[in-house]
């Protein structure tokens, strides 16, 4: 679904990610976790062609070096980004509605497909964004970025700030999107929730990946435990 290789980040004089090599294959969930500051947004960003970068990345089959990202978008591309942002001064449903910005003809079942999915979200359709709560604000970044109909969903930390059973709703809804065939790219700090339905993982560390491995592995390791997973 996507490959990357040698990716470099930078931000001025500032080499944010430091030439990581990375995939994720199609129908699978694939985490990235690291601390703060370890370069995970900095690396969706690059897939998206936001920041300045260099490496090869290869998306469909396609070098998304070429593309602008609202036509990666268009090719099935879509993040969820850090914080949420979703529109605050803007109703539930016109939120839906940016975010079928290019999928216009299919806003109507999209829509519907999401109520569905997050019925909460139904309630409050005409409310505006701003006054939901956080894990709806959540519910709703996530439908937004689904209206697109991406092949690549990006979330990035999704559970940031999410009391923690609302973060396994949110944990929930992800593995549900899997199975209804969306693959995904998982930036989390929540390492162990992340691991726990994750397929694969890859731990970056100050703009580099220190560690990779099937995710169930990467639980059962000792080592990892202690070092990522607080013991
Ligand atoms: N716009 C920017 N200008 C300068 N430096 C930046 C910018 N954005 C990020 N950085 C730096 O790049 C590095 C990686 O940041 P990034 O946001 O990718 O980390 P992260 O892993 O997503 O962290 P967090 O878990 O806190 O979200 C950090 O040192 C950060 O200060
Ligand atoms: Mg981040």
């Amino acid at each position: 679904m996507i490959n990357v290789k040698d990716l470099h980040v930078y931000y001025g004089l500032i080499e944010a990610v430091k030439g990581i090599s990375f995939e994720v294959e199609e129908g699978q969930i694939v985490s990235l976790i690291g601390s703060n500051g370890a370069g995970k947004t900095s690396t969706l960003e690059a897939l998206l062609n936001n920041v300045k970068k260099t490496g090869e990345i290869n998306f469909s089959g396609f070098d998304t070096v070429n593309h602008k990202t609202h036509s990666l978008v268009q090719r099935g591309l879509s993040l969820v980004p850090e914080g949420r942002r979703v529109f605050i001064n803007l109703s539930v449903e016109d939120n839906l509605r940016m975010g079928a910005f290019n999928n216009d003809e299919n806003y109507e079942r999209l829509k519907d497909v999401m109520y569905g999915l997050f019925p909460r979200i139904k309630e409050k359709r005409l409310q505006m964004a701003g006054t939901l709560s956080g894990g709806e604000q959540q519910m709703l970044a996530i439908s937004r970025a689904l209206m697109s109909e991406p092949k690549l969903l990006m979330l990035d930390e999704p559970s940031l700030g999410l009391a923690p059973k609302i973060v396994g709703e949110v944990f929930e809804i992800i593995t549900r999107l899997k199975e209804e065939g969306i693959t995904i790219l998982l930036v989390e700090q929540n390492a162990f929730a992340a691991l726990r339905i994750s397929d694969y993982a890859y731990v970056l560390e100050n703009g580099k990946i220190a560690m990779q491995g099937i995710a169930k592995d990467m639980i059962g390791d000792d080592e990892i435990r202690k070092k990522y997973l607080g013991g």
